[in-house]
């Protein structure tokens, strides 16, 4: 889908769907253009010191999706976290998808996609044996968009999302293994 450009080390333009965006590692000075993002885009909201502490540990994979007017459009931000394999119990590294956001009016122009596609590698350049992340049941959309990159649902946690306002009953846990 679309044509990509290297235009940096470790930054990408792509022409995606008739537009182009640079697909390209956070820094300090875009945090706040994340945190935006998070805070439009999701519920769940994270102190800046959260952002702060997976940009210095996992820089390589925290990446934005950042548009011809230099506005951040979308994030995408792993970790590595100790935890029990999804085939056994066996404690193991997982990349962890902590968080992604596309801007509303940006989507289903493939940027998710390609944010995936970039980071991916990236954590797995960290020695982790699969890959999680936790979705709302109600989600459908990032559900197909996780199976459509090869995701399988593990399980079904229950009141894993908690906020002031809402309780989210159900959450599913996807699961890849490298
Ligand atoms: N409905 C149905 N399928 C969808 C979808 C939707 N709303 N959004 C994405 N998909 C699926 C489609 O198969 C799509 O391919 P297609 O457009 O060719 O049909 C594929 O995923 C790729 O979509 P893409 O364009 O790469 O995704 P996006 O850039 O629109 O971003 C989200 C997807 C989920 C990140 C975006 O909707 C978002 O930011 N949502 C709010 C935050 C959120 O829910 N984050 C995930 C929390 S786990």
């Amino acid at each position: 889908m679309g044509t990509e450009k290297e235009t940096g080390s470790n930054s990408y333009e792509n022409n995606i769907k008739g537009s182009s965006y640079i697909i390209k590692e956070c820094t300090l000075e875009s945090l706040e253009g994340v945190i935006e993002v998070n805070e439009k885009e999701l519920p769940e909201d994270y102190p800046y010191f959260f952002y702060k502490s997976i940009l210095d540990n996992f820089p390589e994979s925290f990446l934005t999706a950042v548009n011809n007017d230099n506005k951040i459009v979308g994030y995408v931000m792993w970790r590595v976290e100790r935890i029990p394999s999804m085939n056994n119990l066996k404690i193991i590294n997982k990349g962890h998808l902590v968080s992604i956001a596309v801007l509303n009016e940006y989507r289903r122009k493939g940027i998710a996609s390609k944010l995936l596609e970039k980071s991916m590698p990236k954590i797995l350049e960290k020695k982790i044996n699969e890959y999680v992340l936790e979705v709302r049941v109600s989600n459908y959309g990032a559900i197909d968009l996780y199976k459509g990159l090869g995701y399988k649902i593990d399980s079904i946690k229950k009141k894993y999302y908690r906020s002031f306002y809402i309780f989210i009953q159900a959450c599913l846990v996807f699961g890849y293994c490298s």
